[in-house]
């Protein structure tokens, strides 16, 4: 069965796909939107290795030829070089204003691709076929598309929307279980932003649908993207509400800054610690119960994730040094840092009105190793 999710932006509307088995199927889903049946691919070795074959004879059963560009593994990839080297190759292979390049991998991948496409011949169409969790419930979505730059993350992107994005959800299967979890570390965010009763869902059948559940993981991977839509279509640019994806994500950026963003702490095991230091933020603050961090903290500990400061392996700095590198995010506006705050599970909102005594002191005792909550 697939499901889905229409966003309805004007003038740039496309389909999310989510079901099992459209990486074999994707011949038959990208074929509607070519004007000629050629695609140009781009992956990276583990996922070429995993399904890259499936893939193009998917293409082949609707008479689609396609040519495939092959980069290494990892966010080092996310660089100016391959994306010129990426470029360049989609124009030797003559892809045209008119066709369609097809983004096949995790973020990184469809990050660097989606941003290829969107300065290829002033913009072509893209489609997203994102193999990792994480990709699935968020990078796929929602047009952010971009590389990083030695002065940090994603600094350098545009905004180009996917013509299609296809979920399988079997390529999951394929994940290593800590790749998974890291993934799941954004899709429990989005029940703690916006979505109590899913949250309650989570809380009932992460287990289940970690163990490799697949009904469990399409609705767990819908419902992601079906919010993630929602507050695309509200404000695509992140203006406003699309900040609320960002829950987790002051914290974590400087968590991932301090441990050297490789594989001591991946991003989604950040976004885990960090909406947890954000509900922990929200309690002392009086926004919300006590309870509310203890719970996220004890879904995330059921889950078998990292849930806190010192769940990070080798040192960190201190507290000063981490709140320094929060004033690093590329979200801070006139030098005000922004956090995600939440009234209760589910009530998140934006604000830039948070005492840097109370930030200091969830910090402190996070690293303290004291028992929070
Ligand atoms: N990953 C956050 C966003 O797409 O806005």
């Amino acid at each position: 069965m697939v499901d889905t999710v229409h966003v309805p932006l004007e003038g740039r509307e496309y389909d999310i796909r989510i079901g099992e088995g459209l990486i074999t199927r994707a011949g038959a889903e990208i074929a509607p939107l070519l004007k000629r049946a050629r695609v140009a691919v781009v992956t990276d070795e583990n996922v070429a290795k995993a399904h890259l074959a499936a893939l193009e004879a998917g293409l082949r059963a609707e008479g689609i030829d396609s040519v495939a560009l092959v980069l290494p593994a990892g966010e080092s990839t996310k660089s100016w070089e391959q994306f010129s080297r990426t470029v360049e190759w989609l124009i030797a292979q003559k892809v045209e204003r008119r066709d369609v390049v097809v983004a096949f991998g995790g973020g990184v991948i469809g990050d660097l691709v989606g941003f290829a496409a969107a300065v290829l011949r002033r913009g072509v169409r893209f489609v997203q076929v994102p193999t990792s969790l994480l990709a699935q419930v968020d990078s796929s979505v929602g047009g952010k598309t971009g590389i990083n730059s030695p002065m940090g993350k994603n600094l350098i992107g545009a905004f180009h929307q996917p013509a299609l994005v296809l979920a399988d959800i079997l390529a999951l299967g394929t994940l290593t279980s800590r790749d998974f979890l890291a993934g799941y570390g954004e899709v429990q965010k989005y029940g703690l932003l916006g979505d109590a009763q899913f949250f309650d869902w989570l809380e009932k059948n992460g287990p289940a649908l970690a163990a490799g559940d697949l009904e469990k993981r399409a609705y767990a991977v819908r419902r992601s993207v079906e919010m993630k839509a929602e507050i695309v279509l509200r404000d695509e640019t992140e203006q406003g509400d699309r900040a609320l994806l960002n829950l987790g994500h002051t914290f974590c950026h400087a968590l991932e800054a301090a441990t050297g963003y490789g594989d001591r702490l991946l991003h989604g095991e950040g976004v885990a610690i960090g909406c947890a230091l954000a509900f922990e933020l929200s309690s002392r603050l009086g926004l919300c119960s006590q309870e509310a961090p203890s719970r996220v903290r004890e879904h995330l500990a059921a889950m078998g994730m990292k849930k806190d400061l010192a769940d990070i392996p080798g040192g960190l700095p201190d507290a000063e040094a981490l709140l320094e590198l929060m004033g690093q995010d590329k979200k801070v506006i006139d030098g005000q840092l922004r956090f995600i705050l939440a009234r209760g599970i589910g009530e998140s909102f934006v604000t830039s009105d948070v005492p840097r005594e109370v930030v200091l002191g969830v910090l402190k005792d996070g690293l303290s190793g004291r028992k929070q909550g």
